[in-house]
C-alpha cells in the first residue's frame, strides 16, 4: 500500500508544479509577452478567429510604436482589386509604416511568437505593418486575400492575420467581423460603438492579438473573412499587423550578397511605404526576373 500512496504524492507534487507554472506565465504584462495557449480564446469558426490576450507585453506595444514614429508614418492605401495597384481610399483613413522583418530583437522575438502560434513559418510572413488611427480613422469592412495575380505572385494568397493592439481606446475602433456567424450571439452594452454593433467584433486591448484565417481549410477564399476597424470616437488606436501567405514571402534564398542591391535610390522610402507587399513585381519580383528594391524588401536571404 507504501508504493501507490507515494505515486499519488508525487503526481500531487507534479500538479502542483505544472499549475504553479501556469499561474506564473498567466500574469506576464511587463515581463517579455509570450506565447501561451491558455490564454487564447476561440472567437468564432466561421472565418476562424482566435484571441490571444497579452501576447505583447506593454513594453513591446511601446517599442513597436516607437520604431513606427521613427520610422515616419504614411497615409496608408488599399490594393485595388482588378489592378492590384496601391491607391488612396476613402474606405481606409489610418496612417502607418512596414517595418523590415527582424528589425530588431524584439521585433524577431515578435516574429518568431507568431510562428508558433499560428503554426506558419516565419518566412511566409510580410514584414509587420505598423499602423496609427486617430479620431474618426477607420478601414471599411474588406479581405486580406488578393483577388488580382499580381499581388499573388509573391507568396501567393494570404492564408492568415495576425493583429495586434498596441495601445487601448477609450471608444470605437473595434475590429468587427460583418459576416460572423457569431454576430448575433454576441451582447454588447453601451461601452461599444454603435459601428461595433454591425458584426461580431473585437475590442482593441493594448497586448492583445487577434488571429484569423482568409482562407477555408480547403484553401478557398473564405468570404466570412470579412473584416473591418470601426472609427475611432476617443482616443487613439496603435495596432501591429502581420499577413502571412500560403508559400514564403519574397523570393528563394540562395541569392548571394552581391547580388542583393537596390536599383533605385527611392528603394527604402517605397519599402516604408508598402510597396513590397503592394507592388512586389516590381520591388520584389522572382528568381529568374529579380525585382528592383530586393535589398530594401529584405527578400535577399541571409
Ligand atoms: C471549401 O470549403 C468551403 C467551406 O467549408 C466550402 O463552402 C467550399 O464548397 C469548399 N470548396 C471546395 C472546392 O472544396
Amino acid at each position: 500500500m507504501v508504493l501507490p500512496f507515494r505515486r499519488a504524492v508525487a503526481a500531487v507534487l507534479l500538479l502542483r508544479l505544472v499549475l504553479g507554472d501556469a499561474s506564473a506565465s498567466s500574469h506576464n504584462r511587463d515581463g517579455a509577452g509570450r506565447f501561451d495557449p491558455t490564454r487564447v480564446a476561440h472567437v468564432s469558426w466561421h472565418p476562424r478567429a482566435f484571441l490571444h490576450e497579452g501576447f505583447l507585453s506593454d513594453a513591446e506595444c511601446d517599442h513597436l510604436i516607437a520604431l513606427a514614429r521613427k520610422g515616419g508614418l504614411e497615409k496608408s492605401m488599399v490594393v485595388e482589386r482588378k489592378s492590384g495597384k496601391s491607391v488612396e481610399s476613402k474606405a481606409r483613413t489610418s496612417s502607418g509604416v512596414f517595418l523590415t522583418s527582424k528589425q530588431d530583437e524584439v521585433v524577431a522575438g515578435i516574429e518568431e511568437r507568431i510562428a508558433a502560434w499560428t503554426f506558419l513559418p516565419p518566412e511566409n510572413g510580410e514584414p509587420i505593418q505598423v499602423l496609427r488611427y486617430e479620431n474618426g480613422q477607420k478601414y471599411e469592412p474588406h479581405f486580406d486575400y488578393f483577388s488580382d495575380k499580381q499581388n499573388q505572385a509573391v507568396g501567393g494568397h494570404r492564408i492568415a492575420t495576425v493583429l495586434m493592439y498596441l495601445s487601448n481606446v477609450k471608444m470605437g475602433g473595434e475590429t468587427i467581423f460583418p459576416s460572423s456567424e457569431d454576430q448575433l450571439t454576441q451582447e454588447k452594452d453601451d461601452t461599444w460603438s454603435e459601428c461595433a454593433q454591425l458584426g461580431y467584433a473585437v475590442k482593441p486591448v493594448k497586448g492583445d492579438a487577434l488571429l484569423f484565417f482568409s482562407l477555408h481549410p480547403n484553401a478557398t477564399t473564405d468570404t466570412n473573412s470579412l473584416h473591418g476597424s470601426c472609427p475611432v470616437i476617443e482616443g487613439e488606436k496603435w495596432s501591429a499587423t502581420k499577413w502571412i501567405h500560403v508559400r514564403s514571402f519574397g523570393y528563394p534564398k540562395e541569392t548571394t550578397d552581391d547580388e542583393c542591391r537596390d536599383e533605385n535610390d527611392k528603394c527604402p522610402k517605397w519599402a516604408a511605404a508598402g510597396e513590397c507587399a503592394k507592388n512586389p513585381e516590381y520591388m520584389v519580383g522572382t528568381r529568374n526576373s529579380p525585382g528592383s528594391c530586393r535589398k530594401s524588401c529584405n527578400v535577399c536571404g541571409e
